[in-house]
């Protein structure tokens, strides 16, 4: 090999690693354990995924994830975390709701809903992930967005949550605020990337958030430093959810006015007000140790399981309600007409 083709390979070597992977939904239910602990039926609908110790009320440390777990939704096998979002819903013009399913990445079509997760130490295209991060602390947990945002101002709050309209499976840009204005042909993709700076003390904070920081200058993705209140850096958490939004997007159902037909299941018709949630779970430091392999997706400390074995983990419903699946509801379950958003 010529040396010139040598540097480069050595440029392009990994410091650090990116790991990237498919979980199934494990299920969809009225439960919220970060923010609504114990209450079932919760204030909105969810779809979760991760591992089956999931239960409405997870007390910090006394609830541990991987030892309650018998099995996980997600690939990497030690991952017994549990990560949500709220659900999608398309509105036909005489009002009624129905569900939009979610479907796998491209790579992971044979995954039953679910969603891809990511942690990163650099922004995703970076190789190399020369920075190191401290992996999270058993009992960590947190949120990002508000379900409250209904204005544009309100969700620049929080830089990172978007929209990407799919026109084919690889589509990953321009990213919107709002929910896409036109059909989109391979379906709706939800983009959320957490914060990525810790007060190195509290595993949650009152408002799930707030022991949580963005670089104090600059942004994830320019490697801006930590702000002195929050100091550790953890990896990047992305969740990509794909809502397969192609069966609603015959124009003739979409509403006579021009807006669009999607709905969050908080109610939010602007899309603003996406947020989602994580309960960290990882069995001893197990993501420890993957975060400091050199490696880029393919990561030999991970250890994975089939698809097949992530389908077949799932749990039973705290509530049992029809959710929209396969007739038209009349309301979103929990949210009357007069919280709705337009
Ligand atoms: C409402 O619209 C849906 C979708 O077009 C249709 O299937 C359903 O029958 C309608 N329901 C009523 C009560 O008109």
């Amino acid at each position: 090999m010529h040396w010139s083709s040598l540097t480069a390979l050595a440029l392009v070597a990994p410091s650090h690693a990116l790991i990237r992977f498919g979980c199934s939904q494990l299920v969809v239910d009225r439960i919220d354990p970060l923010v609504n602990p114990g209450v079932a039926p919760s204030p909105h609908l969810h779809q979760i995924i991760g591992g089956n110790s999931l239960k409405p009320l997870m007390k910090p440390i006394e609830h541990d994830l991987p030892s309650l777990s018998t099995c996980t939704t997600c690939q990497p096998a030690d991952d017994f975390s549990n990560y949500w979002t709220a659900t999608l819903y398309f509105r036909s013009r005489n009002g009624t709701y129905k569900r939009v399913p979610q479907k796998g990445n491209a790579g992971f079509e044979g995954q039953h809903g679910g969603m891809t997760v990511y942690y990163m130490q650099n922004q995703l295209a970076d190789y190399q992930q020369k920075a190191k991060v401290k992996a999270f602390q058993p009992g960590f947990r947190m949120l990002i967005g508000s379900p409250m945002a209904g204005t544009k101002a309100e969700a620049d709050k929080y830089p990172q949550l978007t929209y990407t309209c799919l026109q084919d499976m690889n589509t990953r840009f321009p990213e919107s605020k709002n929910f896409p204005v036109k059909p989109c042909p391979a379906g709706i993709m939800v983009n959320l990337r957490f914060p990525t700076c810790w007060d190195g003390v509290n595993l949650d904070s009152p408002d799930h958030i707030s022991h949580m920081s963005y670089p104090s200058s600059g942004t994830f993705e320019s490697q801006g430093p930590c702000p002195a209140s929050h100091p550790v850096r953890v990896p990047q958490l992305m969740y990509e959810v794909i809502f397969e939004t192609g069966t609603f997007n015959n124009k003739a159902d979409w509403p006579a006015d021009g807006s669009q037909p999607f709905v969050w299941s908080f109610g939010d018709g602007t899309g603003y007000g996406n947020h989602g949630d994580y309960v960290f779970g990882w069995k001893d430091d197990s993501l420890q140790k993957i975060m400091d392999e050199e490696c880029y997706v393919n990561c030999k400390s991970m250890k994975t399981q089939s698809i097949a074995a992530m389908n077949s983990c799932t749990v039973p419903n705290a509530v049992n309600e029809n959710v929209g699946d396969s007739d038209w509801i009349e309301m979103l379950p929990g949210v009357p007409h007069s919280k709705l958003k337009a």
